[in-house]
């Protein structure tokens, strides 16, 4: 399973990109609006920091608009990779922007059969909501685990992108259900690492190697 960042913050994606694990990166309009700027720069920074793909995210509402901003979109970095919402208008222009080979992140996915169809117009990601519907007492895991076993039985070749992860124990589920691909808040990213037996030991490991380094030194 890939794991990408879901954020447009360039500290975070840095820090982020160090570690060496780092995928890709999706971002929302809201996302991108808490950072402020102009969108098509910050995009390109992202684009520029990052190896994997970058999802930038489409505002109109209208087929024709939305594939006019996938267009411009497409031609910003080469890892760039277009975002729709899963709405007729946004599977019109996957399937456009598709047959013209440009990449597309279907979006705000909340169903099994949504995700059929955005399979069908030629998604290269369709990213269900697993947090959203986990907030309305519906079961975000089982609606990842339904998507990745219909792609399955049908051979669909769109990539599952598990979206709106809320905590590390929804990385270990959707990794166990078969998702492709995870994108999580910086925050639960260095959740991830964390655990409080590594840093026991790893101090305890210290400890012993700095006491026998002040022995050996004491005998010479
Ligand atoms: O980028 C889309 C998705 O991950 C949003 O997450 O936490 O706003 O539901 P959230």
């Amino acid at each position: 399973m890939l794991l990408f960042l879901d954020t447009a913050n360039i500290n975070e994606i840095k820090e982020i990109n160090q570690w060496g694990v780092l995928n890709g990166i999706t971002t929302n309009p809201s996302l991108v609006v808490k950072e402020g700027g102009d969108f098509k720069s910050l995009v390109k920074e992202i684009c520029s920091i990052v190896k994997g793909p970058v999802s930038a995210e489409v505002v109109s509402t209208e087929t024709e608009g939305m594939v006019k901003e996938g267009r411009d979109i497409a031609t910003w970095a080469e890892n760039v990779m277009v975002k729709c919402p899963l709405t007729p208008a946004g599977l019109a222009a996957t399937s456009i922007l598709n047959s013209e080979g440009i990449k597309v992140n279907v979006t705000l996915c909340f169903s099994v059969n949504q995700a059929i169809l955005a399979a069908r117009a030629g998604a290269t990601f369709v990213s269900p909501f697993l947090g959203r519907l986990d907030d309305i007492n519906e079961d975000g895991i089982r609606l990842i685990e339904d998507i990745v076993e219909v792609f399955r039985i049908h051979d669909l070749k769109t990539k599952v992108l598990a979206a709106s992860i809320r905590h590390p124990v929804h990385i270990t589920k959707v990794a166990l259900a078969g998702a492709d691909i995870a994108t999580m808040p910086y925050k639960v990213f260095k959740q991830l690492v964390h655990h409080p037996l590594t840093d026991a030991g790893l101090q305890a490991f210290l400890a012993d190697w700095n006491k026998a380094k002040v022995a050996v030194s004491s005998k010479a």
